[in-house]
C-alpha cells in the first residue's frame, strides 16, 4: 500500500524513479509524484491517476538531476487528487517527504503546528512530517536531532523518505513498521518499499528494520537506530530474476500467475518431499518438541489468506487432530481471545506485510504465545516477527487479486498438517504415502484444467451485464466458494456472495432468480448428494447453475446451464483444483467487462494499514 522509491547516483533520476514506481504500482495507483534535486533546488512533479499520468506530466515539464524520491499512492487520508499526491513539503519547499503507512495522531500534530503558523494544503496525514521537521530545524536543531525528536512524536506504522534542500547530495529515510529496502549498485544507492524495484539494478539489498533511519549519497550509506546509535547495514545478495516479475507475454499478471500454478506445485513437491515421502521444511526453525506439544491452534489472516486458513483448519483437525480456529486478523486483534499455554498462532500472509495480521502477531506475543507464519516473502516483517516461518514458494505475486499464493498456501497447510501428524504419530505410514502420491499428481491435474481455460473465457461473455452472483460449496469447498465470490467482486465489481450449501435455505435462497448465476462446487464426496439437493432447490427457482464437477459426473451436468469438469481427486485435496476455474471465471469476466484485473479500483497489494 503506497510505494516509495529513492535514488542517489549518476543516472538520470527522473527515469530511475519512474521505472521504480512502475515496479511498485501494484501497491497503489491513485496518484504518483517525485521530488528531485534540480540545480540545488527541490523540484516536485505530481499528478492524480496512474504512473502514466505522471509520465505525461514529466514529458511536458521534465526535471534534471541525479538524486530524488518518488511515491505511488493508495489513498488513506484525503481523496485521490493532485493536492493529496506525494511528495508533500514544508511551506518553503525546502523539505520534501514521501510516506507509506499512517500517522495516527496527525490531527493533534496538525493543530499544534497550525497554532504555530504552519499552513497546510492537503488533507493527508503525511503533510505534518515536513512541517514537524521544519519546526525542529527552525529551532536550530541538526537534521539528525530533528529526526530523533519527531520519531517520538509520531504514532502509527510508517516509512518515509525525505529530501532536505540544505543537503542536496543525499536521500534520507526512516521506518517504524512499514518495509523499506536499500539496494546497492556501482556508485549508487536505491531505496524501495519492495524488492521488485531493485531487481534490475541492485546486486545486494539491505532490509531495514523497525525503528531504523539514515541517509545515503551516491557513495555512502549510514543507518542509525531511533536513539541515534549507528547500525552496521547487513546486505544480502539479491537473487530474484527479472523474469519472475515480468508478464512474460501474458496480457496481465493475474492470468500469468493463474497459469504458473502447475510449475509452482512441481517446485513445492520437489522441495518439500525430496522426491520421496520425507516431508521437510528446512527454513522452519521451531523445535519439533514444541510443535508436537501444541494442543490448540489459532490461524489468523485476512482476505484470500484467511480462506486458505479456513481450509487449513480442516487439515489440522483432520490429520494431527489439533483443535484449530481460523479468524480474521482484524477481529482477532481486538477480541481478547481465551488462550492457554500450549496454544500457538499461525499467521498466513502472502506479502508478509499485512498490518492487520502483523497486529495479530503482536497481540499473540503480548500473550506470550508462540507464532509461526506462512509467508511468500521470507524477508518480510511478518517472517521476522514470527518465532518460525515457512516459505510458501509461490514466487512474487504482482496481480492485486491473489491466485497462486492461495493454492501455495493450501498446499503448505496440507503438507504441514501431515508433517505435524507424523511428528505426533497420528498418521499411519500407508495413509501418508497415499496422500503424498496424490499430491504428486496435482500439477498435471492443474494443467488439465488450464488447458480448458477457453471454455470459461467463452462463458464469461454471457455475464458482462450480470449484477449478482452466488457461490456455493460445502466442507473443504465452502472457503473456496468464499474465495470465488471475493475474486469476482474485487476485479469485476459484480456483487457476489459465497455460502456453505447448507445455509442456502436459511436466507440466501431469497436472492435466487433467473438473473442470478449460482456457482456450485459439487465434486465427489460424502456430501455430494446434499449439494445435488441444493442445486435442485436453485433450479426450482430458475437460478442459472454453473457447476464445477468431477469428470464423468452426469447427474449435476444434467441440471447445469454451464458445467466445468475437473479431474477426479480426493475431497481433501479438491480445493486446490476447484478454485482454478473460479479464478479463471473472475479473470475472464473482468476482462469481458473491460476492467484491468491487475489494478482493481480502490485496492492495492500489500495492505500495510489497519
Ligand atoms: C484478495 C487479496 C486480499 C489478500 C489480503 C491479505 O485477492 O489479495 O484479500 O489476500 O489482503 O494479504 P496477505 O496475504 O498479503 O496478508
Amino acid at each position: 500500500m503506497c510505494g516509495i522509491v529513492g535514488y542517489a547516483g549518476n543516472k538520470n533520476v527522473e527515469s530511475v524513479l519512474l521505472v521504480g514506481l512502475i515496479c511498485l504500482e501494484y501497491r497503489g495507483y491513485d496518484s504518483a509524484g517525485i521530488a528531485v534535486f534540480d540545480k540545488g533546488d527541490i523540484e516536485i512533479r505530481k499528478e492524480k491517476g496512474k504512473i502514466k499520468a505522471l509520465e505525461n506530466l514529466l514529458k511536458e515539464k521534465p526535471v534534471d538531476g541525479h538524486i530524488g524520491i518518488g511515491h505511488t499512492r493508495w489513498a488513506t487520508h484525503g481523496e485521490p487528487s493532485q493536492i493529496n499526491a506525494h511528495p508533500h513539503t514544508d511551506s518553503k519547499t525546502s523539505i520534501a517527504v514521501v510516506h507509506n503507512g499512517i500517522i495516527e495522531n496527525y490531527q493533534k500534530l496538525k493543530f499544534q503546528l497550525q497554532s504555530k503558523g504552519h499552513v497546510f494544503h492537503s488533507s493527508t496525514d503525511t503533510e505534518v512530517i515536513p512541517h514537524l521537521l521544519a519546526e525542529e530545524l527552525k529551532a536550530g536543531k541538526s537534521i539528525k536531532d530533528a529526526f530523533l525528536n519527531i520519531f517520538s512524536k509520531i504514532e502509527g506504522k510508517w516509512a518515509i523518505s525525505v529530501l532536505f534542500e540544505r543537503e542536496p547530495d543525499r536521500v534520507y529515510f526512516a521506518q517504524d513498521g512499514a518495509p523499506l529496502l536499500i539496494g546497492k549498485g556501482k556508485n549508487e544507492y536505491y531505496l524501495s518499499s519492495a524488492i521488485e524495484a531493485l531487481i534490475r539494478n541492485s546486486a545486494e539489498v539491505c532490509y531495514t528494520k523497525n525503528k531504523e533511519w539514515g541517509y545515503f549519497t551516491k557513495n555512502e550509506l549510514a543507518i542509525f537506530d531511533f536513539q541515534g546509535n549507528p547500525i552496521v547495514p547487513e546486505f544480502k545478495k539479491q537473487e530474484l530474476k527479472w523474469t519472475e516479475i515480468d508478464k512474460t507475454g501474458y496480457p496481465h499478471y493475474m492470468i500469468k500467475e493463474i497459469f504458473e500454478q502447475p510449475s509452482i506445485f512441481r517446485k513445492i513437491i520437489e522441495k518439500r518431499m525430496n522426491g520421496g515421502y520425507e516431508l521437510n521444511f528446512p527454513e522452519f526453525t521451531l523445535p519439533k518438541e514444541i510443535l508436537s506439544r501444541v494442543t490448540r491452534l489459532i490461524i489468523q489472516a485476512a482476505g484470500t489468506s484467511l480462506h486458505a486458513g479456513m481450509i487449513g483448519k480442516h487439515y489440522l483437525e483432520q490429520f494431527p487432530k489439533i483443535q484449530t480456529d481460523s479468524e480474521m486478523s482484524s477481529e482477532f486483534v481486538y477480541r481478547n481471545p481465551v488462550v492457554e499455554g500450549d496454544t500457538m498462532i499461525i499467521a498466513i500472509s502472502q506479502s508478509g506485510e499485512t498490518a492487520d495480521t502483523l497486529a495479530g502477531i503482536y497481540e499473540a506475543k503480548a500473550k506470550f504465545l508462540k507464532v509461526i507464519s506462512l509467508v511468500n516473502n521470507v524477508n518480510s516483517t511478518i517472517a521476522r516477527e514470527s518465532d518460525a516461518f515457512i516459505d510458501m514458494l509461490a514466487g512474487p505475486e504482482i496481480g492485486v487479486a491473489s491466485t497462486k499464493a492461495f493454492t501455495a498456501q493450501l498446499m503448505h497447510l496440507f503438507l504441514f498438517s501431515l508433517y505435524v501428524a507424523s511428528l505426533k504419530w497420528m498418521i499411519p505410514e500407508e495413509e501418508l504415502k497415499a496422500l503424498l502420491d496424490e499430491v504428486k499428481l496435482l500439477p498435471s491435474k492443474m494443467d488439465a484444467i488450464l488447458n480448458k481455460a477457453s471454455i470459461i473465457e467463452k462463458w464469461s461473455k454471457d455475464f458482462v451485464d450480470t449484477k449478482d452472483f452466488v457461490f456455493l460449496g460445502r466442507t473443504y469447498n465452502h472457503p473456496v466458494a468464499l474465495e470465488g465470490a471475493l475474486k469476482l467482486k474485487e476485479i469485476s465489481y459484480i456483487h457476489a456472495s459465497g455460502y456453505a450449501g447448507g445455509e442456502l435455505k436459511h436466507g440466501p435462497i431469497a436472492l435466487i432468480t433467473s438473473e442470478v448465476p449460482v456457482v456450485c462446487i459439487a465434486i465427489d464426496s460424502e456430501i455430494y448428494p446434499k449439494m445435488v439437493s441444493n442445486i435442485e432447490e436453485i433450479k426450482a427457482r430458475h437460478g442459472k447453475i454453473i457447476s464445477i464437477v468431477n469428470e464423468g459426473d452426469e447427474q449435476v451436468k444434467a441440471l447445469s446451464d454451464y458445467c466445468f469438469e475437473i479431474p477426479k481427486c480426493s475431497e481433501v485435496l479438491s480445493p486446490l483444483l476447484t478454485v482454478i476455474p473460479l479464478q479463471l471465471l473472475s479473470y475472464y469476466v473482468a476482462v469481458a467487462r473491460d476492467y484491468d484485473p491487475d489494478k482493481p479500483r480502490n485496492l492495492a497489494k500489500s495492505v500495510t494499514v489497519e
